[in-house]
């Protein structure tokens, strides 16, 4: 058969990433943009500020996308676009430039879901096996999903309040480091020493629920306090003991998913899935139980090959959009 190759968008928050995917497997280009400087200042994304540099690079990125992949519209099957979860502006600049393009060489639009690509990205590594069971980790979602068949997503599990790359942002940002803190807190929480105890939330209940809120507020209030009466903290210490426990709970519900749905695989997706102490509990507790994959860094974050991994499944069912596709900034499964 002829090999399918996707010309790929993602412009869901602050990376501006257009890929060439083969087959739904093979990553010939994956350029990706980042922001991350421009936001820093204010503590997080600023929305506007994002979808300018959207405009800015999104153009750039698809030459150099097809210019890496060597090869030219006549070599496309397909353009496939994240239209949502994300910020609005961001997602119509992805949305404008994959539509054009569309349009302009007569081919098939497919529509992606940010979420689905983050699972999918693990099929850049090795092909899903179904059932499948991901824990998607990041800035925005914190979700248990099972993957019944191809494209078959049942949400498990949901984040009642923060996401939990939010909750790292949030409590780094009173340890005074810059965003995103995720990364800091991993190699502190490696450094330090777990002295303080923070309340587990949710683990009390048995559903696959999360909450990240209390812990946070305990991490900002524990800070506040020893603030007041004039005492430091080791900020390496409350690193160690935040991420330690963010890790039990998230281990916890996993364990408790793969108990009430037995699967073939498990996939952690998302950029807080670059978390050494993560990685580390479940390879530990799952990994002699089913296959674990975590996609490697430069594909746990926000990228276009993971968009293109998915829409693979897509244009094997011949699900196309057309050119009326609209952003859906809080789509769901
Ligand atoms: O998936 P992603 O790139 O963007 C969203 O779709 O949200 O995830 C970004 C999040 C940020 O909150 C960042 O702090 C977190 O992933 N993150 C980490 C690590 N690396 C990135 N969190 C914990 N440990 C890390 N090593
Ligand atoms: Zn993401």
């Amino acid at each position: 058969a002829k090999d399918v190759i996707i010309l790929a968008f993602e412009s869901s928050c602050d990376e501006t990433s257009v890929a060439v995917v083969k087959n739904g497997t093979e990553v010939l280009a994956n350029i990706i943009a980042t922001q991350i400087k421009s936001h820093q200042r204010f503590g997080g994304v600023v929305p506007e500020v994002a979808s300018r540099h959207h405009v800015q690079q999104i153009i750039r990125c698809t030459d150099l996308a097809l210019k890496t992949a060597a090869v030219g519209y006549q070599d496309l099957a397909a353009v496939a676009v994240t239209y949502g979860p994300g910020l609005v502006g961001s997602l119509l600049i992805g949305l404008m430039a994959a539509k054009t393009i569309s349009w302009a060489h007569n081919l098939p639009l497919i529509g992606v879901n940010h979420l689905a690509g983050h699972i999918y990205a693990a099929n850049l590594v090795k092909p899903l096996k179904y059932p499948a069971m991901a824990l998607v980790v990041s800035g925005g979602h914190t979700e248990l999903v099972q993957v019944s068949e191809p494209g078959e997503f049942t949400i498990l599990g949901d984040t009642r309040d923060d996401a939990v790359g939010e909750a790292f942002d949030k409590v780094g940002r009173m340890l005074g480091i810059n965003y995103p803190a995720g990364k800091t807190i991993d190699q502190w929480a490696h450094e330090g020493q777990d002295t303080f105890e923070f309340p587990r939330a949710m683990l009390e209940e048995h559903n696959l629920d999360f909450s990240f809120s209390g812990i946070k507020s305990a991490v900002i209030n524990t800070l506040h306090h020893a603030q007041q009466v004039g005492k430091t903290l080791n900020k390496k210490d409350i690193a160690t003991s935040f991420q330690k426990d963010v890790v039990e709970i998230l281990t916890t519900k996993t364990r408790w998913a793969l108990e009430q749905y037995p699967s073939q695989q498990l996939i952690v997706a998302g950029g807080v899935a670059a978390n050494n102490g993560l990685r580390t509990s479940i390879q530990q507790e799952f990994g002699s139980q089913l296959e674990v994959i975590f996609p490697p860094l430069r594909l746990c974050g926000d990228n276009a090959a993971m968009i293109g991994a998915f829409a693979y499944i897509k244009y094997q069912k011949q699900q196309f959009s057309d050119l009326t596709l609209n952003a859906d900034p809080s789509l769901d499964f």
